[in-house]
């Protein structure tokens, strides 16, 4: 690799098709975490999103509205996709889109260039099409309709009939690449993650790869091939290659250079094109492959997958308008272990709220500083001898930084904040057991007192900075409270790697007021 510490992320450039709902967001809240995390860690982090604007769906989904489709595409970057980002706090660096000239021109190099190659053939081609993926079906997600659709075949995915499509196309010559593929999983088992995943895409190349159709001539709402106008770039090919020409694929060497190759954050529904598509797209052009493909789970509504098509879809606003952003990431990175299913509840949202963020960090963070302004002035208190329990916690915050940073390079967003959230709870009992207030009422145990509570403003500093990537709006409040802005300066540039470290705000700074972190809510689900 060019850059070691390059820390290239990406999401899915999802379809403009309707406006996003909550697994959409759950996927821009996780790559967020991941790249909040690496940018704090000092690597040269970069982060992409963006939005897949060509092909029939969109095409016919513009049409029904009577509109062109870059009109329609236009309307939802702006009015749904682009303020989502807003919504759940999302620090991309940069947002593309497949209409983008520099990506329309990327494409273009980038087809040329496998055909000068001879990875490209002209053939005939018939097959059952999903609209819905966008994709000519496997066999294996060919299943037999039900209900209005009985007697036809439909996608095993989106359960709507699959139309039969005849057509002169160009092919990419995808099977040549299954033997280096299989030796890519072999070689790099971390490239395609969980192994669950893994598994699965190994056994789908073991099959044996077919040649890919990468071009339409039906309509005329994509890319057109650069050798013959007359066929429009199928919208996968033309969409995967997102990931290299918004980092300067044929046009800015260097910047490709520092970013490439990617790490890819993606749904399991769309893990066979980037593990398997993409991977032999790259080699073919003689580029590198990916450094990760993560694959995470679906969030599940009565047991099936969350979609824009079959309007289960939960607006990501309905939650972050009740419960605020913070909470809205805490919850479905806490609660969902990343890269396996999970059915999102209120009632669970409500739970968690009330008992981990309201209860557990919100309220510790409340009493420290309440503490520190009843009995210190208002400023950072001094520590004198410590006893096995302040040394307990010292060595837990150095632990929980460590295993955090660890999990966190493994993809495991949800032991990442177990790890710290040991803290939090360790802090709360901490507090308990030591009974500041009654220490406070001793003035020979001023010194006692003066350490307990400077242990656990340093274990709140220490969680400010942890926790700043998964709830950056109630970290940057506590930061600011605790006078740590003024003492160490910006919680974002806060180096995450050593935030175990111990005695690092000063005692004497001094403090502020801290509201709630997390107020009470009055839900339905309590009502
Ligand atoms: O597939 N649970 O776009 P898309 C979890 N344009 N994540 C979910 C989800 C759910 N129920 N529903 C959607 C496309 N997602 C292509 C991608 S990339 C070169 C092109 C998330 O709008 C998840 O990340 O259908 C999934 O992979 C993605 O949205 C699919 O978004
Ligand atoms: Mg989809």
């Amino acid at each position: 690799m060019a850059n070691p510490s390059s820390f290239y992320l990406t999401t899915p450039i999802f379809y403009v098709n309707d406006a996003p709902h909550i697994g959409h967001a759950y996927t821009e809240v996780a790559a967020d975490v991941l790249a909040r995390w690496h940018r704090q860690a000092g690597d040269d982090a970069w982060f992409l999103t963006g939005t897949d604007e060509h092909g029939q769906k969109i095409l016919r989904t513009a049409t029904a509205n009577g509109v062109a489709p870059k009109e329609w595409a236009d309307r939802l970057v702006e009015s749904a996709w682009k303020p989502l980002l807003d919504t759940i706090d999302i620090s991309n660096d940069d947002f593309i889109r497949t209409t983008d000239a520099r990506h329309e021109e990327g494409v273009a190099k980038f087809l040329q260039k496998l055909h000068d190659d001879g990875h490209v053939y002209a053939g005939e081609f018939e097959a059952l099409y999903c609209v819905g993926c966008e994709e000519f079906k496997p066999k294996s997600e060919i299943v037999d309709g039900t209900g209005e659709f009985a007697g036809e075949k439909v996608c095993a995915i989106h359960s709507k009939p699959l139309e039969l499509l005849q057509e002169k196309n160009y092919f990419f010559k995808m099977s040549a690449f299954q033997d280096r593929l299989l030796a890519l999983y072999e070689e790099r088992p971390d490239f395609v993650q969980p192994a669950s995943a893994r598994n699965e895409v190994i056994a789908f190349v073991q099959q044996g790869l077919e040649d890919l159709s990468i071009s339409r001539t039906s309509f005329d709402w994509g890319i057109p091939i650069p050798w013959d106008s007359s066929h429009v770039t199928y919208v996968w090919f033309d969409a995967l290659l997102n990931y290299v020409t918004a980092i300067g694929y044929g046009q800015d060497d260097a910047e490709f250079a520092r970013r490439w190759p990617a790490n890819h954050l993606v749904g399991k529904d769309i893990l066979r094109f980037h593990a398997v598509i993409w991977p032999a797209m790259l080699m073919a052009a003689g580029l590198e492959v990916p450094n990760h493909v993560f694959a995470h789970g679906w969030l599940l509504v009565g047991g099936e997958k969350m979609s824009k098509s079959k309007l289960t879809g939960i607006a990501p606003n309905e939650i972050t308008d009740t419960f605020g952003s913070d909470a809205f990431r805490y919850y479905f990175m806490r609660a969902i272990s990343f890269g396996h299913d999970g059915s999102f509840s209120w009632e669970d949202l409500s739970a968690r709220y009330q008992a981990e963020l309201a209860n557990g960090f919100g309220n510790l963070a409340s009493r420290v500083l309440a503490m520190n302004a009843k009995y210190f002035e208002g400023r950072v208190p001094e520590t004198h001898d410590e006893r096995p329990a302040d040394a307990a916690i010292r060595e837990l915050a150095a632990r929980a930084a460590a295993t955090a940073d660890e999990r966190i390079s493994a993809f495991a967003i949800h032991e990442a904040i177990a790890a710290v959230w040991e803290l939090v709870d360790a802090l709360n009992g901490y507090i308990t057991e030591q009974e500041p207030w009654a220490l406070a009422k001793d003035p020979e145990q001023r010194d006692r007192l003066s350490t307990v509570l400077a242990t656990a403003t340093e274990g709140l500093r220490a969680l400010a900075v942890l926790l700043s990537p998964v709830i950056p709006r109630a970290t940057a409040k506590l930061w600011t409270a605790l006078g740590a802005e003024a003492a160490l300066g910006a919680l974002a540039d806060q180096p995450i790697r050593d935030a175990g470290s111990w005695g690092l705000l000063p005692a004497g700074t001094e403090q502020g007021q801290l509201a709630a972190l997390f107020p009470r809510i009055e839900t339905d689900t309590e009502k």
